[in-house]
């Protein structure tokens, strides 16, 4: 091979690696951001990032782009490994006529995101776009159409995971918005359909960036993102986390990671966690990091619908699921947006093998016009229907309060869960005794000279009779009660237990859960 023809390969590569130019890479650090290639590089292990495309550029004439130099057409895709698992990137480059997506630049996802389907591994993007290009017109258009088809084709075959990492606005959000997991940067990245300028001239509303679509917003009150992060490292770091949870693909099993936590480990602390009163809250998180393998819980929507927790842990090394009411916040109740929230994680959780772990104290769904008027029926039966539909192995705790319809959805013995614990302190009921006594002895105690004396008498008889497990457990719907400190070893025998547990739903094209 002559050497020029050598030095002339390396004198485009560098080109196209240094991206827009200097100074457009200058600007990109100035911004507090991180280059696409730097993000690869931290993402990814070392030296294992093929790269694939990287002479692809626009083919577009229209609208003064025939002089448009564009490197790479402002995406780097590829493949590398992660902790030594294969997995399938792109990482849009700002530097480059402001990571807009055109037609070649969008071919470019797409041929990754066939490739991470055939192959069964996960596809990361890194998102930092002005969205549509401009000058490609329709042709920008149809690359995000054919990108949200392949979202959609993938979705519960192989992980997706958004990481946003700049401006993500207009129809662009929605391929994040598929995928199954988004982590945005905070003050460098944003995500709306409409932006504020326009909302000021539309609607009049006046509202910044961060205010509008921030990574707080989106973390804690649409319950868009799933994860946040201070800066573009701590983003990389969370995915690589989130990764370690995960199988490559829906026929794969998670991988066992053992860290060397005892299997029989038993925490005498668990007995005294729920307090006496059964109106006092208790952190529930706390009972699950002494539960799960030391330092495995990986909480997921951490800020949004703080009322129940969802999140990845590990038990003998292995991943679950874990679903639990938050007695500290609103006492646990389940409402609208928790509902959606754990129906979201579960769905995922069963399309990936991964068995669901629920901790249940739950006093019902939150009464209350607002939330029947916003559809807590709708939104409340999603988790059901998740719950119902699941067939990865479920087993569930209940350590104190299992009310109503709640304590049907939460991964009951009706709806197929395999293994159902209680604690000695669970009350499993129709409602709780001060509501069921009044309506029960309406009249008794309408009539009594003493109400008060009569109140507190029929309490302790309902709390008696129907506030504990034994009901439940003489019935067989709770298959143990268990003190506390026994949690650990015993959901870690059942998850063995299950390890071959094969449950087909009925064939069908899909079903139809209540969106
Ligand atoms: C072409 C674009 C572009 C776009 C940015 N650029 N967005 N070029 N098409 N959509 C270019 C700019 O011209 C500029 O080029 C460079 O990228 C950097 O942009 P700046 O504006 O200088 O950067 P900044 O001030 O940081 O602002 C970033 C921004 C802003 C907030 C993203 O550029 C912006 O508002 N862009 C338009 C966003 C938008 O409305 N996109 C369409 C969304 S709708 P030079 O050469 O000057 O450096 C959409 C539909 C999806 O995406 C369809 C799905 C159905």
């Amino acid at each position: 091979m002559p050497d020029d023809r050598l030095d002339d390969l390396h004198r485009r590569r560098e080109r196209i690696k240094g991206l827009g130019g200097p100074e457009r890479v200058q600007r990109q650090h100035e911004a507090g951001k991180l280059t696409a290639r730097e993000r690869l590089e931290h993402l990814l292990d070392p030296g294992s990032f093929v790269e694939w495309d990287m002479f692809v550029t626009h083919r577009a004439r229209e609208f003064g782009m025939d002089q448009v130099e564009a490197p790479g057409d402002g995406v780097v895709t590829g493949y590398g490994t992660v902790d030594g698992r294969m997995v399938f990137v792109f990482s849009q480059d700002f530097t480059v006529l402001g990571g807009s997506l055109g037609e070649a630049h969008a071919g470019k996802i797409i041929k990754v995101m066939d490739a991470a389907m055939h192959a069964g591994a996960p596809v990361i993007g890194l998102n930092d776009s002005g969205g549509a290009r401009i000058q490609e017109g329709v042709a920008a258009l149809g690359g995000y159409a054919e990108i949200f088809l392949r979202n959609t084709l993938a979705s519960g075959v192989i992980p997706q995971i958004s990481a946003i990492m700049g401006p993500c606005a207009g129809g662009a959000v929605y391929s994040p918005a598929i995928t199954d997991f988004i982590v945005m940067v905070r003050q460098t990245s944003h995500m709306f359909v409409t932006g504020p300028q326009v909302l000021r001239a539309v609607t009049r509303e006046d509202v910044g960036f961060e205010e509008l679509g921030g990574a707080d917003v989106h973390a804690s009150r649409s319950g868009v993102a799933h994860f946040v992060a201070d800066d573009d490292l701590e983003c990389l770091q969370v995915i690589k986390r989130l990764l370690s949870y995960l199988p490559q693909n829906n026929l794969d099993d998670p991988p066992r990671v053992d860290r060397g936590d005892d299997p029989a480990r038993m925490d005498a602390e668990l007995d005294r966690i729920v307090p006496d009163d059964p109106a006092r809250p208790y952190d529930m998180r706390e009972v699950i990091r002494r539960i799960v393998d030391i330092g495995s819980f990986l909480d997921v929507h951490a800020q949004y619908a703080q009322n129940l927790l969802v999140g990845f842990a590990r038990l003998d090394g292995r991943t679950v699921g874990v679903v639990a009411q938050q007695p500290s916040v609103l006492a646990g109740v389940l409402d609208i947006a928790s509902s959606v929230k754990g129906a979201r994680f579960i769905r995922f959780c069963d399309a990936f093998n991964i068995p669901l772990v629920t901790f249940v104290d739950v006093p019902g769904f939150l009464p209350g016009v607002e939330q029947e008027h916003g559809g807590i029926i709708r939104h409340g039966a999603k988790l059901l229907y998740a719950y119902c539909e699941a067939t990865v192995p479920k087993l569930s705790v209940i350590t104190r309060k299992a009310y109503g319809g709640a304590y049907d959805v939460m991964s009951s013995k009706h709806v197929r869960g395999d293994l159902n614990l209680a604690w000695p302190t669970a009350e499993v009921a129709v409602m709780g005794p001060e509501g069921a006594i009044e309506i029960v002895f309406r009249r008794e105690l309408a009539e009594a000279a003493d109400p008060d004396a009569l109140r507190a008498r029929l309490v302790r008889q309902y709390r008696a009779q129907f506030a504990n497990p034994y009901v439940a457990a003489s019935r067989g719907y709770i298959d143990d009660v268990i003190a506390p400190r026994e949690t650990r070893p015993r959901l870690i025998s059942a998850l063995r237990a299950l390890a071959t547990k094969r449950t087909a739903n009925p064939k069908k094209k899909h079903g139809n859960i209540p969106l």
